[in-house]
């Protein structure tokens, strides 16, 4: 077994093991860190910058950065919250999530970390984008105006399914999730019981026909805010 070691968030010592991110080691110790992109069991992707800490005094994504003896992170700070919020903020004004009229409302992730952040209004801009749908799987449906391109569906798909179903094409603002390239989903051998298909935190990939089966009011976030599991863990 690898022999366990010390740092602080917010001066509160936290074990740790080697190999171990900052966020796992965090999560273990009951606090919360923000995140997005990140799932456990998936390889963490980098990619959304919701989990951002200082270590020693620089930004660094906590669901990629190892935890390491005797580093100094801040977590809960207002400078951090700020840059988290405005992240969050960017993610809503970069798709379309309507999230009144979503059947993700209330089991979406980014609708519970507006929540949690309190975000009422964006102050950016919105784009308003008009990307592909895909509704051709008898199955499966695929709204990529809510795709927060957290890289989930990519990495579940190539590494628990092997099937590589979904990876990103374009750049920047162009960038989009593809499924095989320029394939439509019912192109695909994606099935519905495919851990790529439990993966998505938005509305992005939905399964139909099941979208209303837990009423509104008895969903994940529904009654507690996002990160509430973790925190109980603190006791
Ligand atoms: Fe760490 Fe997205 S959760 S970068």
């Amino acid at each position: 077994m690898s022999e366990k070691f010390v740092f602080t968030i917010d001066g509160v010592e936290v074990k740790a093991t080697q190999g171990q991110s900052i966020l796992e080691a965090a999560t273990e110790a009951g606090i919360y860190i923000p995140s997005l992109c990140y799932m456990k069991d998936l390889i963490p992707h980098g990619s959304c910058r919701v989990c951002t800490v200082k270590v020693d005094g620089r930004f660094q994504a906590g669901c990629v950065q190892p935890a390491a003896p005797g580093i100094k992170v801040e977590n809960d700070t207002p400078e951090l919250m700020e840059i988290r919020k405005d992240i969050i903020e960017m993610l809503f004004v970069e798709g379309n999530h309507y999230c009144m009229f979503c059947e993700k409302s209330g089991d979406c992730e980014l609708q519970a970390l507006g929540y949690r952040f309190g975000i009422a209004a964006p102050k950016h801009k919105y784009l308003f984008p008009d990307r592909k749908l895909d509704a051709t799987h008898p199955e499966i449906f695929i709204d990529r105006n809510r795709c927060v391109l957290c890289g989930r569906c990519v990495n579940a798909s190539r590494d628990v399914d092997g099937k590589t179903v979904f990876e990103f094409v374009g750049r920047g603002i162009d960038k989009t999730v593809a499924v095989n390239s320029d394939a439509n989903l019912s192109d695909t051998d994606i099935s519905i019981g495919d851990k790529s298909m439990d993966v998505c935190p938005v509305g992005c990939i939905i399964k139909k026909g099941v979208g209303f089966k837990t009423p509104i009011g008895q969903r994940t976030y529904d009654h507690e805010p996002i990160g509430s599991d973790i925190e109980r863990r603190k006791g």
